[in-house]
């Protein structure tokens, strides 16, 4: 629980950073798996300040995003692509094919042997070291809807309604919001080594307080993490508000 949404971010920005430099001096790469929206802004903007004053280097970083709309093209305003080229990967020195994010523009026919090959691919890197998370109010993680088993692996999804309603406001209206999503599964996201979830504000209280303590189930993807040795919540008061 932390003062408020800034503190939580600079935590997590901190760890990712002391990993990447660990690996750096063992010479080695750092696999991380990285998050869109609204939460996890302030934890790049952390990164890529202390890439311009802190000599922070991402040049050992390997990453993959969680999940991407689909169709959608890489440089529409609302892509998962632009959103992390704007928010980190401009500005750090991390080398652009160690970037992976799910395609949006995949032939559908296609899609089933694409997302293997993201799942093949993060194994051949030696799997996710850490593992950023944000929640939907559904209590998705990932694009992991209500429905999801936790033995789910890469694959293209179906959007629930509540989670197009959220992301109207960015697309304008509600029609123009995709109707499907390429996401790692629940499965691929509880093999990472450590998993990080920041929820911050009011709108998330409740479902934080649901994934923490109703039964788990795939009625409620975010209740597995539950089960990951190395799993922690990051919650601003507000998003904590109803917890005990
Ligand atoms: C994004 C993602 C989603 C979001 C969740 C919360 O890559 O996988 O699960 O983390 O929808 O979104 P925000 O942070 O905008 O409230």
């Amino acid at each position: 629980r932390f003062r408020d949404a800034s503190e939580a971010s600079k935590r997590v920005a901190h760890e990712i950073a002391r990993l990447i430099r660990q690996r750096a001096s063992e010479n080695r790469r750092c696999v991380l798996g990285l998050a869109t929206g609204s939460t996890p802004i302030r934890v790049y903007r952390e990164l890529v300040r202390m890439h311009r004053e802190e000599n922070l280097s991402f040049f050992n970083v390997v990453t993959f995003n969680l999940d991407e709309y689909f169709p959608i093209k890489p440089e529409s305003p609302q892509s998962y692509h632009r959103f992390m080229n704007e928010n980190l990967f401009n500005h750090v020195d991390i080398i652009r094919s160690n970037v992976h994010i799910p395609s949006g523009t995949v032939p559908l026919e296609n899609a089933p042997g694409y997302c293997r090959d993201y799942e093949d691919l993060i194994l051949k890197f030696g799997g996710i070291d850490l593992q950023l998370l944000g929640i939907g109010r559904t209590g998705h993680i990932g694009f992991n809807e209500p429905g999801s088993t936790r033995d789910t692996l890469t694959r293209m999804v179906r959007l629930d309604s509540l989670t197009r309603k959220d992301a109207a406001k960015d697309f304008g209206e509600l029609d123009r919001v995709p109707l499907l999503a390429i996401t790692m599964g629940v499965d691929t996201i509880m093999q990472s080594k450590r998993i990080r979830l920041l929820a911050f504000g009011e709108h998330k209280a409740r479902i934080v307080q649901q994934a923490l303590q109703n039964r788990m189930s795939s009625a409620l993807p975010a209740s597995y993490l539950r089960q990951h040795p190395d799993m922690q919540y990051l919650v601003d008061g507000a998003a904590a508000s109803c917890l005990p």
